[in-house]
């Protein structure tokens, strides 16, 4: 009998790539049935998936009642919380550590996807409950590019920042490339301990984002580095003072420690069994964006 995958954010950006992924993979479909979890088994997508004959269950991560009835049986869980909904770490750490809980007493795997505070100490509960698990730690997403360049009144391009225009920022495409990654967590998935995935097709500095842009989508782009509080004052208007300052933070760390703590991408991406988009291709996709 096919072993249980359930899959969390199935209706996201990265949860629906997973999903994708599986599906479409010939070794995975025949192993693996999926279960999607959302809130709401009645939104488009979710009615999209069943169509596809995916199982769809209704469950929140804020309830431990819910999942241990929807973790149950599941041979892997890919666990994805959601900071923006809150826009607060406490009930991120507390959603995964009741997905933990609850795997913990089927006996499951996890697959965990992890970045920053909340996800960090996620991650430590897991690694001490002894499950064994991935933490596939994505890039930046990619689609972050579309508010980070900017169009002036002259037609030209922007990319500021608030650190020196060289810090080394990796980059994923989570709807194209979270399933690739994802897949390589599953098909070398540890029997006992954890593993880190650092999902990102590769470091770009500032620099070479702004030269992929240029040769993609033949607008010219200027790069500037500039101080803190102006570079928040940019994202003021559309985010509250709290998130702009989170924005800038999460930009500053390129630099010191580094995204991944300067950690090497490349035995990730050696795990893969094709490429990830990369940035030159993601702006020629998009390019109608700006
Ligand atoms: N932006 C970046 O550069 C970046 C980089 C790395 C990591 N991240 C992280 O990625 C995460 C967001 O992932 P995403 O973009 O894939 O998500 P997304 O597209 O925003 O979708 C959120 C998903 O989470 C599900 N969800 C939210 N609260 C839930 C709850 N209480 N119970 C069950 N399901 C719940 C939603 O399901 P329903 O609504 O259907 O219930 C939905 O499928 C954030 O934690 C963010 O910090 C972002």
């Amino acid at each position: 009998m096919s072993k249980l995958i359930t899959v969390f954010g199935a209706t996201g950006n990265q949860g629906g790539s997973v999903i994708r992924t599986i599906l479409n993979d010939a070794k995975l479909s025949k192993e693996f049935r999926v279960k999607a979890v959302t809130r709401d088994v009645n939104k488009p997508i979710a009615l999209d998936l069943a169509g596809q004959g995916v199982e769809v269950v209704k469950g929140d991560m804020s309830s431990p009642e819910d999942m241990s009835t929807v973790i149950s049986g599941s041979h892997t869980v890919f666990l994805v919380t959601n900071f923006w909904e809150s826009q607060s770490a406490a009930p991120e750490i507390i959603q995964g550590k009741i997905v933990t809980d609850a795997s913990e007493a089927t006996n499951g795997r996890l697959v965990h996807i992890t970045h920053f505070d909340g996800k960090a100490e996620v991650e430590r509960y897991i690694k001490s409950s002894g499950l064994s698990a991935t933490f596939v730690m994505l890039g930046i997403f990619t689609t972050q590019l579309f508010d980070l360049i900017r169009k002036q009144d002259d037609g030209t391009f922007v990319l500021a920042t608030p650190t020196s225009t060289s810090a080394p920022a990796p980059f994923i495409d989570p709807r194209t490339d979270t399933g690739n990654f994802v897949r390589a967590a599953i098909l070398n998935q540890p029997e006992t301990g954890t593993r880190t995935i650092h999902a990102s097709s590769q470091y770009y500095t500032f620099d070479e984002i702004a030269l992929h842009f240029q040769s993609a989508t033949g607008n010219s782009i200027n790069v500037f580095s500039v101080p803190g509080e102006l570079f928040k004052s940019f994202l003021i208007p559309s985010l509250s003072p709290e998130m702009a300052e989170e924005v800038y933070e999460n930009l500053m760390l390129l630099e010191d420690p580094g995204y991944y703590a300067g950690a090497d991408i490349n035995p990730s991406l050696n795990l893969l069994s094709e490429s990830p988009m990369g940035l030159q291709e993601f702006f020629r996709r998009n390019k109608d964006q700006w």
